[in-house]
């Protein structure tokens, strides 16, 4: 077992500095800030590196670090677009392994962790990436342990001793359950945490490459996306440039929308102020579980991203929110998050002021199935 042959090295997202991708590795060992998956990739054409009988994220696996025999795979990925109107679809991932996109990051986490000899695996959650590492570990038969706020919704708590994983409760936000994970994890324990891991963004990264398939090589004119760590923002982003790099497109971009709640917005706070980091938001507060990040620790690569997409960030206000989230749901049968329905709202808002014009082509992320919030 081996890293795929095109991995060339980690690199910091921040200060460049290179580490062995042959080794468990979490954060920068010079500056402490993530590290970003550095590939080597053919030029050439997206059919050469598609294989088109595999219906998961895994047919992209010419462009992963994790070669395909390697996968510790539940059949993630590979969503469907669903169009609402109005030259707008939703990417369904409640498609996904345990109901989210989080099957992505933590299926090639997970499988790099293991080909690289990790123990056990522990990581905080908002609830969705808790479920899915307790899923994958058990596929991999590695132990896991979860932190997360103690007013998660059952649902998800029950699904991650359900898949055997140990569970702490931990009152706060996420933030607060990885200071607590922190002080208790063992020293041969395998931290998995948001941007604190270099792979989740290459699972993640996959929405782009299907995003470029579905859109029969012509990307979207705006993908809006609610973020919390952002691996979801980072890793389309990611995957846009290595096309690019690939000669798959030019460099015309999807422009970026970040969507956050009033309650939590810190990457919105930063955008508008022309920040270049994110500053910790105190006293977080939102049922958008996902969302309610209040120090995201890669927060400035979010900003990079939206900004050089020329895109923008929005919060929006609980009520809202909700509101948004049972008119989604009961505008298309599709079960609506309150995180996506925090993008619906975003999208409705920005239709509005003309920011996406009526030819846009628009993708609206539904992250994950919304009756675990119940
Ligand atoms: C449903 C849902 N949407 C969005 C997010 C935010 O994702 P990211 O950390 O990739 O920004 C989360 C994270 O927990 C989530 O559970």
């Amino acid at each position: 077992m081996s890293l795929a042959s095109t991995v060339e090295t980690l690199a910091c997202f921040s200060c460049e500095a290179r580490l062995d991708p042959n080794a468990l590795e979490t954060l920068c060992h010079e500056c402490g800030m993530p590290l970003r998956v550095d590939l080597d990739l053919p030029v050439g054409n997206p059919a050469d590196l598609i294989h088109t009988d595999d219906f998961s994220m895994w047919r992209y696996a010419g462009v992963l670090p994790i070669p395909r025999s390697d996968a510790v795979s539940l059949v993630e990925g590979f969503t469907p677009l669903i169009e609402v109107g109005e030259a707008t679809w939703i990417k369904d991932e409640t498609r996904n392994p345990t109901g989210s996109f989080k099957a992505r990051g933590l299926s090639m986490a997970v499988s790099a962790a293991v080909l690289l000899g990790a123990e056990r695996l522990v990581a905080p959650s908002a609830g969705n990436a808790a479920s899915a590492l307790a899923a994958y570990g058990a596929a991999a038969s590695v132990p896991v342990l979860v932190a997360m706020p103690e007013d998660t919704p059952r649902p998800f708590i029950d699904e991650c001793r359900h898949f055997g994983a140990d569970v702490n409760l931990v009152p706060g936000t996420i933030s607060d359950a990885g200071r607590w994970l922190a002080a208790n994890r063992g020293p041969r324990d395998f931290d998995v945490s948001t941007m604190k891991e270099p792979y989740r963004v290459e699972g993640k990264k996959t929405m782009g490459y299907e995003l470029f398939e579905q859109f029969h090589g012509d990307m979207p004119d705006v993908v809006v996306y609610p973020t919390g760590g952002g691996t979801g923002l980072v890793g389309m982003w990611k995957a846009w440039d290595e096309m690019e790099r690939m000669g798959w497109i030019g460099d015309d971009r999807p422009r970026l929308v970040s969507v956050q709640t009033a309650g939590c917005a810190p990457v919105v706070k930063a955008f508008d102020s022309g920040a270049e980091t994110t500053e910790f938001w105190e006293g977080a507060e939102t049922t958008a579980y996902g969302l309610r990040v209040p120090g995201p620790i890669g927060g400035f690569v979010c900003l990079r991203a939206i900004r050089e997409t020329d895109g923008t960030a929005i919060a929006i206000p609980e009520q809202e929110m909700y509101d948004k989230t049972d008119e989604l749901a009961a505008m298309t049968g599709i079960d609506v998050c309150p995180e996506g329905g925090a993008v619906w709202a975003a999208t409705r808002r920005l239709k509005a002021s003309g920011w996406i014009g009526a030819e846009d082509r628009v993708v609206m992320f539904n992250t994950g199935t919304g009756l675990k919030y119940r």
